[in-house]
């Protein structure tokens, strides 16, 4: 055993020798993993190389151009993506100086010891509410790009993440269309730079939103890349699924020619599945995450590469999401349980982003899945990461919520039964649930802007009784 993993990686060095002599392929096929700082109990960034590299990863995606993480970088054969942050979006778009300014501290003077390969202009900035911002979007993508070439940086592509919900229409994925609110003002022109550039579309691609949003019309196994029986035939492309995923990558591809662009690259920013989540979080759990990226993993780096039905046999670069859970990230516990190692540097499950690891070869057993179905008991809808919410939001959020029910938050007066204790954080709890049980037959969500989440633990104290309600 001993040996025969000692004579693979140099056989497989022969043999990618060859593959690269032969096709002068630039786009490495194995994945790689986006780096998220969102945690207060992280790995220095020395450190966490070390662990991107036993992942045998063979890029890694900033969100940000953090200059201890490049430094980190330096020297080593990783394949970086940093970010310009969202924020300067606008200052970019506005000021070529200030663009060359921004690309001379954060790229040049790390490169090319640092190997950074793609810049990315702000994230999802089309989910963004803020749509001034959108606007400023491809002249920011055009000046970093003249920046870039100022400096010489050729081998820099430029582009943007975006979330899929840039599409009105996704099924069948022939229909694929984007934002009409989009589509002519920002998307085309970006399409139009991406294709100028021979640059990428980069898509966040996450299966299981959808399937977790509709579990008993999506077939989990579809979701996981492990139906063997259930495929879907796109009626108007006749072209046949046997993944969620690839439905998901095409209907973008559908969309981009669509509007006259049918050859654009396809790059996988972000894809992942939680490895746990809420009480109410469908599916989020060590195994599914698991067979999930593992099977990703083997999808996106095989050779020949296998593309999507759209696109069959054409390489689909991807970076995993993400490399550590964080504990810092808003919104419902599947935020926080993306990663593929635990803070303190242990893998969550094995997992090999070379792709040279066949699925038969990982060891340890993995824990069974467990809530595959919907959860049955009952629930409470409470402030979500206690202590760390903004006030300011969790205050409006608490007297939104008492405003929508007649009297639902008459028990948080002074007197009334759940006043005490006489916390922000309790009557928002209060208030959460109270409205959730009320309203989630009208589709009143507990979500609160992601202040929010359920949980099935009874928040009752003394004589309050907090108002509980089940999924539908
Ligand atoms: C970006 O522009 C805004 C608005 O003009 C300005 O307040 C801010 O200081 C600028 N940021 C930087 C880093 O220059
Ligand atoms: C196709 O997309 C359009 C909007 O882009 C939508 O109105 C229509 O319902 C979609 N067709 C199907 C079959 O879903
Ligand atoms: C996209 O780029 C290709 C290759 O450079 C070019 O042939 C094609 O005309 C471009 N498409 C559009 C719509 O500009
Ligand atoms: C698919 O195959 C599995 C296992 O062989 C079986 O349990 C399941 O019923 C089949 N599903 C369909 C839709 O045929
Ligand atoms: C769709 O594919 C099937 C099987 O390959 C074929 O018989 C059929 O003619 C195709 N239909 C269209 C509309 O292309
Ligand atoms: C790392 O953290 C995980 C999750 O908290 C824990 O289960 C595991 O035992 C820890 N490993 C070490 C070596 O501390
Ligand atoms: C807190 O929330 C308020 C109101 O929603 C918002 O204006 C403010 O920017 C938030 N502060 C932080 C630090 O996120």
């Amino acid at each position: 055993m001993k040996n025969h993993s000692r004579v693979r990686p140099l056989f497989c060095f022969f043999i990618l020798a060859l593959f690269l002599s032969f096709s002068g392929a630039e786009i490495s096929s194995r994945a790689g993993v986006n780096y998220g700082q969102l945690g207060n109990n992280l790995p220095s960034p020395a450190t966490s190389v070390e662990l991107i590299k036993s992942l045998r990863a063979k890029r890694v995606k900033l969100y940000d151009a953090n200059p201890k993480i490049l430094r980190a970088l330096k020297g080593t054969d990783i394949q970086v993506s940093v970010m310009i942050p969202n924020e300067l979006i606008p200052n970019v778009s506005a000021s070529q100086s200030f663009s060359d300014r921004w690309v001379r501290t954060n790229v040049v003077h790390f490169y090319p010891s640092t190997k950074i390969r793609y810049l990315l202009v702000g994230n999802e900035i089309l989910t963004n509410p803020d749509v001034g911002t959108w606007f400023n979007l491809v002249p920011a993508m055009r000046r970093v790009k003249l920046s870039l070439r100022k400096f010489r940086l050729h081998k820099v592509k430029v582009g943007t993440p975006h979330a899929t919900n840039v599409l009105e229409s996704s099924f069948p994925p022939s229909n694929g269309t984007f934002r009409s609110d989009i589509a002519v003002p920002v998307i085309k022109p970006m399409l139009q730079f991406l294709n100028r550039t021979r640059s990428f579309m980069f898509l966040d691609v996450y299966p299981y939103f959808p399937w977790a949003a509709e579990p008993n019309n999506i077939n989990l196994d579809y979701a996981l890349f492990q139906a063997h029986n259930v495929t879907y035939t796109d009626p108007l492309s006749n072209l046949t699924y046997t993944n969620l995923f690839d439905q998901i990558v095409d209907a973008v591809i559908f969309a981009m020619k669509r509007l006259g662009y049918p050859g654009i690259r396809i790059f996988i920013a972000e894809t992942g599945w939680p490895s746990a989540g809420d009480v109410d979080q469908i599916g989020a759990s060590i195994y599914n995450a698991a067979v999930y990226n593992r099977n990703a993993v083997k999808k996106l780096t095989a050779k020949p590469p296998i593309g999507t039905p759209a696109r069959p046999g054409v390489v689909i670069p991807s970076i995993l999401f993400a490399l550590f859970n964080e504990n810092q990230k808003g919104g419902p516990g599947t935020e926080r349980h993306f990663g593929l190692l635990y803070p303190n540097g242990t893998a969550v499950y094995e997992i090999d982003l070379s792709g040279q690891t066949p699925l038969s070869e990982y060891k340890k057993p993995l824990p069974p899945p467990t809530n595959n179905e919907p959860f049955k008991g009952e629930l409470w809808c409470v402030v979500a990461a206690e202590g760390s919410a903004n006030e300011t939001a969790l205050a409006e959020a608490l007297s939104w919520a008492c405003s929508q029910g007649k009297g639902i938050c008459d028990p948080l007066q002074p007197g009334g039964k759940c006043f005490k204790p006489d916390s922000l954080s309790w009557h928002a709890s209060y208030a959460f649930s109270a409205y959730w049980a009320q309203f989630k037959k009208l589709g009143g969500t507990c979500s609160f802007n992601g202040l929010a989440a359920l949980t099935a633990k009874d928040p009752s104290m003394g004589r309050c009784k907090v108002p509980s309600g089940r999924l539908a």
